[in-house]
């Protein structure tokens, strides 16, 4: 992932592309949705008295919808563009107990024991950073792409975030990590779903925003994107197979 990225679908999109809602598709789950998972989780430990840190905050979207369980969140990101995004959001929305500042995860300005919760939606998750400024007794969460995450169009275009890279299992991985840096892992589980993009249009403009491939290009890309289109173009729309971790660590 790199911050260059995040700066320019800032620009283009006026936010995290895939905040912006103009992709039409649906997610098919053959148990729950992960995202669901994730956030309530992260409402079961909330409380007004609580702290947060959101790392990778991006826009800022996920953090004004949860802000009201908590008694502050710090939103960092290393994008530039997405945290003036954030802030102006934030006038128009009102909410004020978030304060939105530029620092990288991994080596943060923060004080030891700065923080109740850390939450990582999709962003970095250095483990051992995240313990130095957690309270005692601190959790973190998170949810993170899986390795086996729209495999099919990366073998099809033969590049793509962590194309023949990620070859172990993610959960694991995060799992070792947590422990690790110190925290106790009380929830780990991965999820497997079905996206359906409605067009060839909404799908496009879907990977333009995201960082699968960083370098997509709607029109050189075009015979590659047909051809995954032709596979997996289904009565519900064009399938694309996506996959998730979901953890929670306790700081011990
Ligand atoms: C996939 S986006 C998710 C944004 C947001 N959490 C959301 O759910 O919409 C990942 C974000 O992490 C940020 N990021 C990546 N590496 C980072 C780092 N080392 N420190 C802080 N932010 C980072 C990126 O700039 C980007 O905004």
């Amino acid at each position: 992932m790199t911050t260059s990225f995040y700066d320019k679908v800032a620009k283009k999109f006026g936010g995290y592309a895939f905040s912006t809602g103009h992709v039409d598709y649906r997610s098919e789950y053959p148990n729950r949705d992960p995202e669901e998972i994730f956030k309530e989780k992260l409402i079961g430990l909330a409380s007004k008295n609580k702290k947060a840190l959101d790392a990778g905050c991006g826009d800022g979207k996920f953090a004004f919808q949860i802000a009201k369980y908590f008694s502050s969140i710090t939103g960092i990101d290393t994008s530039k563009e997405l945290l003036k995004i954030a802030r102006q959001k934030q006038k128009i929305y009102k909410v004020k107990n978030i304060t939105f500042t530029f620092q990288d995860a991994h080596k943060t300005s923060f004080f030891d024991k700065s923080f109740d919760i850390i939450f990582s939606r999709r962003g970095p998750t250095p483990f051992s950073e995240f313990r130095r400024v957690l309270k005692p007794g601190g959790y973190f969460i998170g949810i993170n792409i899986g390795e086996k995450d729209c495999q099919e169009i990366k073998e099809i275009f033969g590049r793509g975030q962590g194309y023949k890279e990620w070859n172990t299992s993610r959960l694991e991985k995060e799992k070792q990590g947590l422990k690790d840096a110190g925290f106790k892992v009380i929830f780990a589980q991965d999820y497997f779903y079905d996206e359906y993009y409605t067009s060839f249009e909404d799908f496009d403009l879907f990977l333009q925003g995201v960082p699968i491939f960083e370098d997509f290009d709607s029109k050189k890309d075009r015979k590659l994107l047909e051809e995954y289109v032709v596979k997996f173009k289904t009565d519900k729309g064009i399938r694309f197979p996506r996959h998730r971790v979901v953890l929670v660590g306790k700081k011990i």
